[in-house]
């Protein structure tokens, strides 16, 4: 038997205690292998997912104006970096940035990305980082000549988060980007039917990326999950201002990991996701509470996706 990397066993443990809770949950970094990467791009580009479309669309209109915020010689930061489209159009518009650090779980896709950008910003110092920012986590040390450090979270993946998360994440910029700002991406609040719609296609691409969690933890794990009996279920909760996403079970059936037994009831489901809605107000009341200072936003005309600029301050010298 070979022996499990860490990732592996983290996934093993975590999966044990997502069976074992009630309700079942587990943390969405888990939909990142390989596969799940690849369908989570093609989601991107899907007629009734507007936020990826939408968020390219401002950085295209507003890239000039941003550039001028982030200034010269920019040591850029992106958080789940993904498929790197998003910031060609920012390194397009940036003035002589010094070095760009792409941050993501998912290592192979990362590295596959890293190399096609270099191609395009020869002159640029790419450094790819494998890293859980969902925990607490590091930055290669500073360059000496380098200008703003500028964190990239677009995505509205901030929404993923539970608003503690998001607050320890702010937090987070806070205490390793001092002097530096973050450029945050999130989805604005708006009609339950269009939000219903994103995240419910019809070529069924959300529904095989939510069930390709079970397929990852059947060929990873041993687990024994029948995936004809799990349904993809996604909606909007008003009141709470976020999408849920869960994977249903169809029947009373049992799970085995690791020779456990784990039972589901029909309809029981298995929580895989949150994606908070924001408003601009919102957004900004909560990173200002982290310590984060309120800039400029940019947005679409329907105001479907919001950009905000959040610059970090100092941190202050307690010298006596
Ligand atoms: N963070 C984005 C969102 O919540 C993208 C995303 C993450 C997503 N997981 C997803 C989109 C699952 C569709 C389905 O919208």
């Amino acid at each position: 038997m070979t022996v499990p990397d860490s990732e592996t066993l983290q996934f093993m443990q975590d999966m044990q205690a997502a069976l074992s809770q009630s309700p079942k949950s587990i943390s969405p970094k888990y939909f990142y292998d390989q596969a799940g990467s690849a369908l989570f791009d093609r989601i991107c580009e899907l007629p009734e997912y507007y936020p990826t479309r939408t968020e390219l669309s401002i950085l295209q209109t507003h890239a000039a104006d941003m550039a001028k915020h982030m200034g010269e010689h920019a040591d850029i930061i992106e958080f789940g970096a993904g498929s790197l489209q998003k910031i060609r159009l920012l390194l397009n518009a940036a003035t002589k940035p010094a070095r760009f650090v792409p941050m993501d779980i998912s290592g192979p896709h990362l590295q596959a990305a890293s190399v096609s950008l270099q191609k395009e910003f020869p002159a640029l110092q790419i450094q790819p980082m494998v890293g859980d920012y969902t925990s607490d986590w590091q930055l290669p040390a500073a360059l000496p000549q380098a200008g703003k450090r500028v964190a990239f979270f677009p995505g509205s993946t901030i929404g993923n988060f539970s608003p503690a998360q998001a607050l320890s994440f702010f937090r987070n910029c806070a205490q390793h980007l001092a002097g530096g700002a973050l450029l945050l991406g999130v989805d604005l609040i708006k009609s339950p039917n269009v939000l219903h719609a994103a995240y419910n296609d019809a070529q069924g691409v959300t529904a095989a990326f939510n069930l390709n969690l079970l397929v990852r933890a059947n060929r990873e794990l041993g687990c024994d999950f029948d995936l004809s009996q799990f349904a993809h279920s996604a909606f909007y909760n008003a009141p709470l201002q976020r999408i849920e996403m869960h994977l249903l079970s169809l029947k009373a059936q049992t799970v085995h990991l690791n020779g456990q037994a784990y039972a589901f009831h029909e309809g029981e489901t298995l929580h895989t996701e949150y994606s908070h809605k924001f408003t601009i107000a919102g957004v900004q009341q909560a990173a200002q509470s982290a310590g984060l200072q309120a800039g400029p936003v940019w947005t679409d005309p329907q105001h479907l996706f919001g950009l905000l600029w959040l610059d970090i301050p100092h941190t202050q010298e307690t010298s006596s």
